[in-house]
């Protein structure tokens, strides 16, 4: 048998999904970055599975509601609302926890998981670029983390709801083991996230709240369009990808389904690399 390659011989799979089996019904997540991308998929993903869902953003109001919207006829009975909010600011992420704790009664799953980028070789970087990427990917998971586990501690382990008091999901990235040239800024945030998340798992264990990150390679959104909106960029794109397709959001949102879950219960302080193999250094494939 010959190795697949993208494109015409790969046979066309679908991925299964977790939809309709509500293992996680009447617990109440928080999805950072909501609108679009990875978190739309994620925040459609716990709903399908059950979850009342905060679908937050901080620009595309008509997104976010279309997200609302699709959740509310797409999985009966659950509940999910719009929230705005710029996650690098303090009061807009306290303000977001009140008014879903007042909505919603709590909060059970935190998805902590809007970033962006803002790309340039390091002598044109600016402070500006440096300080934004690092407000949003790291400061805000910080905020967000502190007012949910703020929440968890408060009320403790519902063990009707969840065996664990909490669960919190960083989005963090490959780039958190795999440097990125041209990318300090993104990688350094990412990095960053790896022990925060883990510092917090260690910390936050005794009253059991679990902290793990998912850490996708590259996954087909708008973040990275230019990775994969060209035939070349896509064939170039592919030379890092042993297993030789682009991921999609459902990737992502079948595993974070999971990681809320009690499925996972004793899975504390972990990196879940999603990515088709691009941290297995695939140059070494054929060389070394
Ligand atoms: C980045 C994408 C990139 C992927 C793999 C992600 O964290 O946001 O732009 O395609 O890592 O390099």
């Amino acid at each position: 048998m010959k190795p697949y390659h993208h494109g015409k011989d790969l046979p066309n799979v679908h991925l299964p999904s977790l939809e309709h089996i509500p293992f996680l019904k009447g617990q109440k997540a928080l999805v950072t970055g909501a609108n679009s991308g990875i978190g739309k998929g994620v925040a459609i993903g716990l709903a399908h599975a059950g979850a009342d869902v905060v679908v937050n953003y901080v620009v595309g109001d008509d997104e976010a509601q279309k997200v609302v919207e699709e959740i509310k006829s797409e999985c009966s009975g659950v509940r999910a609302i719009a929230i705005r909010a710029d996650i690098s600011k303090e009061e807009d992420v306290k303000s977001m926890f009140s008014k879903m704790i007042d909505e919603f009664g709590t909060i059970d799953i935190l998805i902590n998981n809007a970033g962006l980028q803002r790309d340039a070789p390091i002598d044109e970087m600016t402070l500006e670029q440096w300080n934004t990427v690092i407000g949003v990917n790291l400061t805000g998971q910080f905020l967000c983390a502190r007012e949910a586990i703020r929440e968890f501690k408060k009320r403790g382990v519902n063990p009707e709801v969840s065996c664990a008091a909490g669960k919190i999901i960083h989005m963090s990235s490959v780039h958190e083991v795999i440097p990125w040239a041209g990318h300090v800024n993104y990688a350094a945030s990412k990095g960053g996230v790896m022990l925060l998340m883990k510092s917090l798992a260690q910390e936050c264990a005794p009253y059991r709240i679990r902290v793990n990150s998912i850490c996708p390679g590259a996954i087909q959104t708008p973040i990275n369009t230019n990775a994969w909106s060209t035939e070349e960029a896509l064939k170039e794109l592919l030379t890092l990808i042993p297993y030789n397709r682009i991921g999609k959001p459902e990737d992502i949102s079948n595993v974070a389904v999971w990681l809320a879950s009690d499925f996972s219960d004793y899975i504390n302080g972990t990196s879940i690399f999603v990515d088709g193999g691009m941290t297995l250094y695939p140059g070494f494939a054929a060389g070394g």
